[in-house]
């Protein structure tokens, strides 16, 4: 390789740039597969856009924003960019021209991803995904709020140090898992709660708030630790790695936002790399601030045998793994019932494995069922067959109802090339 630069030096320069610059397919791929990693596509793809060419609304605290084009089109997208300059992105939230980013983009996550990685990430996009051209959309937050400066006392505030640090009293594949599920993985943006400014309240297990469950988009990200009932108390290793890669195991169906992670990051990983996530999520002790006993006493259960008991049962066991149990199952009895009432409300979109959606699909009842009703029979799940959770209100249900709709039916597989 440096034999080949320093030739190039001395013979015709247009002559050398490609070979040298070109990395290898080994590179490209590595890069291909931490995309993966990091779910990239999922944001920077608007709907109806070419891979990567962004234009996704997001809302945030402030308004709404979009994702920005990271196609390397040179008029559009991140073709100038210099690997300095995607670094600067990735890992510090600061955009080529110097603005702050929003942290909608997962950077105070990105900030543990090693330096190898981001140069393999950069091969891939720049020298495999195609360039597309579409103009970034501006943001939807009014001025004064608009300005990004403050955003710099915010990095200061909330971010961590630049890459990830081994930890020596774990094995090697506790901390591929940490890496992985604290760095590209982002886990915690959905699974950790947020504070007043929007953000994260721990970035790694040195926080019990770290994964131990957060509300985002009108979806509750269950508690990824051992709290007994609403956490990974009762999941093994094996449970975990089988969520991940086909959104399915005996315990529980993917649904809501997490199916996103599934279908187009999680499925993708190698077994060794869920394994080493699912060692690391094991290690992570349940948190006694959010553990309290909640019980409610049992409810009426006539509307849960009229509507749901055909699929899901009478003792609420389901059909696992393909219609989910009610039982026993941790996302049923989450402290916060929104993914509960969300999902009866609204139904689920399609898990996408291997190509193949999902056969069966939980219906939305929005139409069919008043506010009440759903109460009641969300409130029977959370206190029967051994669910120990509080009873939800109908106005609990009436606030999501207001700001959601019916999942799409439609099924959606993206691209990365
Ligand atoms: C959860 C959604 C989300 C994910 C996942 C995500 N991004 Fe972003 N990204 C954004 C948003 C939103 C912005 C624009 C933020 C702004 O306008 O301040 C952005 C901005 C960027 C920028 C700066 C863009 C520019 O035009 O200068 C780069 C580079 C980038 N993302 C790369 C990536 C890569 C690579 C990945 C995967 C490893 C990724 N993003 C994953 C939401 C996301
Ligand atoms: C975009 C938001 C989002 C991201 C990112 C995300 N999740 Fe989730 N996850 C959710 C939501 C919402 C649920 C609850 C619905 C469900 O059970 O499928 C969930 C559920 C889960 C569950 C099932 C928990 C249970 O108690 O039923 C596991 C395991 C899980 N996620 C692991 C992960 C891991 C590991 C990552 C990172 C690699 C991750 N998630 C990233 C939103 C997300
Ligand atoms: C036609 C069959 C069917 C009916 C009727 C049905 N469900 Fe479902 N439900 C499913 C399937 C299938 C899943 C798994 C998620 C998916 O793949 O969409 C599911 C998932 C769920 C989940 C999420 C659990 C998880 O881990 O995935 C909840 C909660 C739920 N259903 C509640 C209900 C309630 C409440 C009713 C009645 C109001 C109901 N279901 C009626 C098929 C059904």
């Amino acid at each position: 390789m440096h034999i080949l630069t320093k030739g190039c030096a001395a013979i015709l320069l247009a002559f050398c740039i490609a070979p040298a610059w070109a990395s290898s397919p080994e590179v490209i791929a590595r890069g291909e597969y931490l995309a993966r990693a990091g779910d990239c596509v999922v944001c920077h793809t608007g709907p109806g856009e070419r891979p990567f060419a962004g234009g996704l609304r997001m809302s945030t605290p402030l308004g709404d924003i979009y994702t920005t084009n990271i196609t390397p089109d040179k008029e559009t997208g991140i073709g100038n960019d210099s690997f300095d300059d995607f670094e600067r992105a990735m890992r510090r939230g600061i955009a080529k021209d110097g603005q702050r980013l929003y942290p909608a983009m997962p950077y105070p996550s990105y900030a543990k991803v090693s330096e190898d990685d981001l140069r393999a990430l950069y091969a891939f996009f720049m020298e495999s995904v195609p360039p597309a051209s579409r103009p970034n959309s501006p943001t939807e937050i009014r001025w004064p709020l608009n300005m990004r400066w403050p955003l710099r006392i915010w990095d200061k505030v909330f971010t961590d140090k630049i890459g990830y640090t081994p930890d020596p009293a774990h094995d090697e594949a506790w901390n591929r898992g940490a890496y992985l599920v604290q760095g590209l993985g982002h886990c915690g943006s959905c699974h950790t709660p947020r504070g007043i400014f929007f953000q994260e309240k721990a970035l790694d297990e040195q926080r019990t708030a770290y994964l131990s469950g957060g509300n985002l988009d009108n979806w509750f990200a269950s508690s990824l630790r051992a709290d007994p009932d609403f956490g990974l108390a009762n999941w093994s290793e094996a449970d975990i790695a089988m969520f991940l890669k086909t959104g399915h195991n005996t315990h529980a169906t993917a649904f809501g936002t997490m199916i996103d992670a599934i279908n187009n990051s999680t499925q993708y990983l190698t077994d060794t790399d869920l394994t080493s996530i699912a060692t690391y999520l094991k290690s992570l002790p349940a948190n006694q601030a959010s553990n309290k006993e909640v019980a409610g006493a049992p409810q009426n259960g006539k509307a849960y045998v009229q509507q749901c008991a055909a699929c899901h049962l009478a003792d609420g066991k389901g059909h696992a793994p393909y219609i989910a149990p009610l039982a026993a199952n941790p996302a049923v009895m989450d402290p916060d019932p929104s993914s509960l009432i969300n999902i009866t409300l609204n139904g689920s979109s399609r898990v996408v494995v291997d190509g193949m959606p999902d056969a069966y699909r939980m219906p939305q009842f929005r139409v069919l069922l008043k506010d009440e009703e759903i109460a009641e029979i969300v409130s029977f799940i959370r206190t029967s067959w051994g669910n120990k959770a509080a009873p939800v209100t109908a106005d609990q249900v009436a606030k999501i109802r207001k700001n959601t709709d019916a999942a799409s039916d439609a099924v959606v597989i993206l691209k990365m090339r």
